[in-house]
């Protein structure tokens, strides 16, 4: 296992140079938890364990607060969870899944790690999941954040070259958490970092998602095969019940008889962002609606891809923070991403990195009410 249990116990709180937004660290069972507070009172904790996001507390259209995020109290839950379902999550080297586990670069052919049927999923057996990771507070003005390092070895998981990867979250005063990537390598290699919240706007164990109205901005996505690998065709959502062009819940259309939503047991898909206008240097992925508390998620990235997994595989035996179960569809995830299986797809855009240039990518989410 690849964690450094020994890590230095941090005591007291550090806090910014700004009035109000402050990082405050703990001991998480030899692990660090860091808790990323602003002027609103929004809070974001997060673990150098898989430098999971374990929890996110907002308020709702009254004020009252709740945690929005899945996850568990300890870490010993994160590392033994039935089926490991990186709540929280950064997934890496490679997140989604690459066929049979193996891509060509030149004229050498590499075997990852297979761990979803004939597959590879989400980084592997051993993923930046499941890895700790050296973390720095930084300070800010109207803001406050954590970035987070880690070194994967040339042949980890099967991959080539020697990865740095660096991911910082960044929480302003604006209720807005900014997570940016980055990574250089030296030899080819393919790179697709995301990260793996589940979300549900009500709070965490209260119930599935599918009333929450969900808006994305694709107009295409990309089906799939029984093993959920892209067929590469890029499809269009119009007279689908993959059409969120506009707001619509996520359980309207889910119990159709369509064979994309069997093979995935629900939605389990990539779309196509179509891009458009930036706000702060950022398209628009998605925007999420929850009308009981009118808790809003708005989603900007630079990522061309989205895969949104509305929790399918969630069945009732994970237990949750406030000790209730996270029942079938209890959160969703929109992990920003470039398409599943790009390595062995020519025409989706490529996730080789070389060595000398840099993977740089942001994803933005922005907390408010309506
Ligand atoms: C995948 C799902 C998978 C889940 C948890 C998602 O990103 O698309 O198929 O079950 O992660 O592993």
């Amino acid at each position: 296992m690849k964690l450094l249990i020994a890590l230095t116990l941090l005591l007291g709180m550090i806090y910014c140079r700004s009035a109000s937004a402050r990082v405050a660290v703990e001991d998480f069972d030899n692990i660090r938890l860091f808790t990323l507070t602003n002027k609103h009172g929004l809070t974001v904790k997060v673990t150098n364990y898989g430098a999971i996001i374990t929890s996110i507390i907002m308020p709702d259209r009254d004020g009252q607060m709740a945690d929005v995020a899945l996850g568990y109290d300890r870490v010993e839950d994160y590392m033994n969870a039935v089926d490991k379902p990186y709540l929280g999550a950064i997934v890496g080297r490679y997140g989604n899944r690459i066929a049979r586990g193996q891509f060509t670069i030149g004229e050498t052919t590499y075997q990852l790690a297979v761990n979803n049927g004939p597959n590879h999923l989400h980084g592997g057996i051993i993923g930046f999941d499941k890895v700790a990771w050296d973390a720095q507070p930084l300070e800010g003005d109207g803001e406050c954040g954590l970035q987070l390092s880690y070194l994967s070895q040339d042949g980890e998981e099967g991959y080539p070259g020697n990865l740095k990867v660096t991911v910082t979250y960044t929480l302003t005063d604006t209720n807005q958490l900014r997570v940016d990537y980055l990574a250089t390598t030296d030899k080819p290699t393919h790179v697709n970092l995301t990260q793996h919240t589940y979300f549900n706007l009500k709070g965490e164990g209260k119930g599935d998602i599918l009333d929450h109205h969900l808006t994305l901005n694709a107009k295409q996505f990309t089906p799939v095969d029984e093993g959920l690998i892209p067929t590469g065709e890029l499809r269009e959502v119009a007279g689908t019940p993959f059409d969120f062009t506009s707001a619509k819940p996520i359980g309207r259309d889910i119990g159709q008889d369509d064979q994309q939503l069997q093979f995935g047991g629900g939605y389990d898909h990539n779309f196509v962002l179509a891009g458009g206008d930036p706000q702060d240097g950022l398209p628009l992925a998605a925007r999420v609606y929850e009308p009981g508390s009118g808790r809003v998620l708005t989603i900007h990235t630079s990522e061309p891809g989205v895969q949104f997994y509305c929790g399918n595989f969630l069945d009732g035996r994970l237990t949750g923070k406030a000790g209730r179960p996270y029942v079938h569809r209890g959160g969703f995830c929109l992990e920003t991403q470039h398409y599943p299986n790009s390595p062995n797809q020519a025409n989706f855009p490529s996730t080789l990195l070389q060595p000398g240039a840099e993977y740089r990518t942001t994803t933005t989410f922005s907390f408010s009410t309506d």
